[in-house]
């Protein structure tokens, strides 16, 4: 089924200029970028984006950590795009992360692991249109 999910570059990556190493792999692997834009995203605005963790304990260190240089958010297009993404970026640990995956290659922790995606149905729903409006999703 084709399907959208979105998907964030980090500050880590972006600082190292990896942006477009990363989008190679998405490119490479079936999935298409239908929208992208890089932008600082506020206290606020990563507060909210990661609420679901409020409670736990990393979850300050991550907000600030969002918020220390660009990111890039992006919607990606594909067949079981929200599953097939999660694939390539490889597991949220690093050191558990499968060898060709995103963070196996580029993470440099668990906390700074370069990239996000939607991990479900709903949440990529919801996370896409938390960035994006209709208009700017081009497929
Ligand atoms: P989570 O949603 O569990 O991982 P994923 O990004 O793979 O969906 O966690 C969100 C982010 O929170 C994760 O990408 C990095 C950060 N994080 C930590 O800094 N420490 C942790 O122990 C965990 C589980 C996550
Ligand atoms: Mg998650």
């Amino acid at each position: 089924m084709a399907e959208r999910t979105l998907s964030i570059i980090k500050p880590d990556a972006t600082r190292r200029n990896l942006t477009g190493k990363i989008n190679a792999k998405f490119e490479e692997q079936g999935l298409r970028i239908v929208a992208q834009k890089r932008i600082k995203l506020s206290n606020e605005k990563a507060g909210e984006f990661y609420a679901e963790h409020k409670a736990r304990p990393f979850y300050n260190d991550l907000v600030s950590f969002m918020t220390s240089g660009p990111v890039v958010v992006q919607v990606l297009e594909g067949e079981n795009a929200i599953a097939r993404n999660r694939e390539i970026m490889g597991a949220t640990n690093p050191a558990n992360a499968a060898e060709g995956t995103i963070r196996k290659e580029f993470a440099e922790s668990i906390e700074a692991n370069s990239v996000h995606g939607s991990d479900g149905t709903e949440a990529a729903a919801r996370e896409v249109s938390f960035f994006f409006t209709d208009a700017e999703i081009v497929g």
